[in-house]
């Protein structure tokens, strides 16, 4: 096999599982190096060592920046350089009501999806700017749609999208390629049980993590730009 992304540097955030984890997976069988990053150290620890040499866990919690800055340093010092592939995946879902949800529930959902997606770019990428790269942000469907019950994720997501393109205007001239990927349902463990739709209509997290090495390698003159990915079956 090929493997176009040999000697690149990728970090990955909400790599513990879901998408993360399988974007994580295939970028090491494309060649590179990959430092996964979520709260769940023991667990990325043992799909970082299945990923032999290539994979290297790190403990990191988007919603705080100094952990995020942390984080950048450990990479910095371990791979003497910073990334040159980013991936801002790390999310989570609740849903309720807005006249019934919880206000410390809405804040935690802006704080990972939204807020911490600026942390993750805020500590990576003034390094990544020198050397250039890539930066892949995992947005949604509901970065483009509202639901019923979905208000804190949709208002997240679509704060994470208008945030995405604005940081693509900045630094697309500066030798950085945006791509942000807005995929429907995934099969993955952040759906409340209760809304999951069947798992044979969804998306798989590899069929995401196949998307995220297609933009990572495409030929330097190419820009994914937005992408929405969705199931073939209808379900968005
Ligand atoms: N599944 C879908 O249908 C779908 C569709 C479109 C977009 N997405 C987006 O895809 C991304 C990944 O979600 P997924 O579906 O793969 O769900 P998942 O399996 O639940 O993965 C979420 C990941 O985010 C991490 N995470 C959550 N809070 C975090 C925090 N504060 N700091 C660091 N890491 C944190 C989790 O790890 P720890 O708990 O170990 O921290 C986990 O690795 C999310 O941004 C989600 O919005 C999902």
């Amino acid at each position: 096999m090929s493997e176009p992304l040999e000697g690149r540097r990728a970090f990955v955030t909400g790599a513990s599982s879901g998408i993360g984890l399988a974007a994580a997976r295939a970028l090491a069988a494309a060649g590179c190096e990959v430092a996964l990053c979520a709260r769940r150290l023991n667990i990325l620890k043992e799909q970082a060592a299945a990923l032999g040499t290539r994979g290297f866990a790190l403990r990191g919690d988007v919603r705080d920046f100094r952990s995020m800055q942390i984080a950048a340093d450990h990479v910095k010092k371990k791979w003497s350089a910073a990334p040159d592939i980013l991936v801002v995946n790390a999310g989570m879902v609740a849903t309720a009501p807005l006249a019934e949800m919880e206000p410390e529930k809405f804040r935690d959902v802006i704080d990972t999806n939204l807020t911490g997606a600026f942390h993750t770019c805020r500590a990576f990428v003034p390094d990544m700017l020198a050397a250039g790269g890539d930066i892949v942000l995992v947005a949604s469907v509901a970065s483009y749609a509202t639901w019923e019950t979905w208000g804190a994720y949709c208002a997240s997501k679509w704060g994470l999208l208008a945030m995405a393109r604005t940081l693509a205007e900045e630094v697309r001239r500066k030798g950085l390629r945006v791509s942000i990927l807005a995929p429907g349902a995934v099969d993955t463990e952040i759906w409340p049980e209760a809304q999951k739709p069947d798992p044979a209509k969804m998306l798989r997290a590899d069929d995401v993590g196949a998307a995220v090495v297609q933009a990572v390698s495409a030929p330097k003159h190419v820009s994914f730009d937005e992408v929405r990915i969705l199931p073939a079956s209808g379900l968005l």
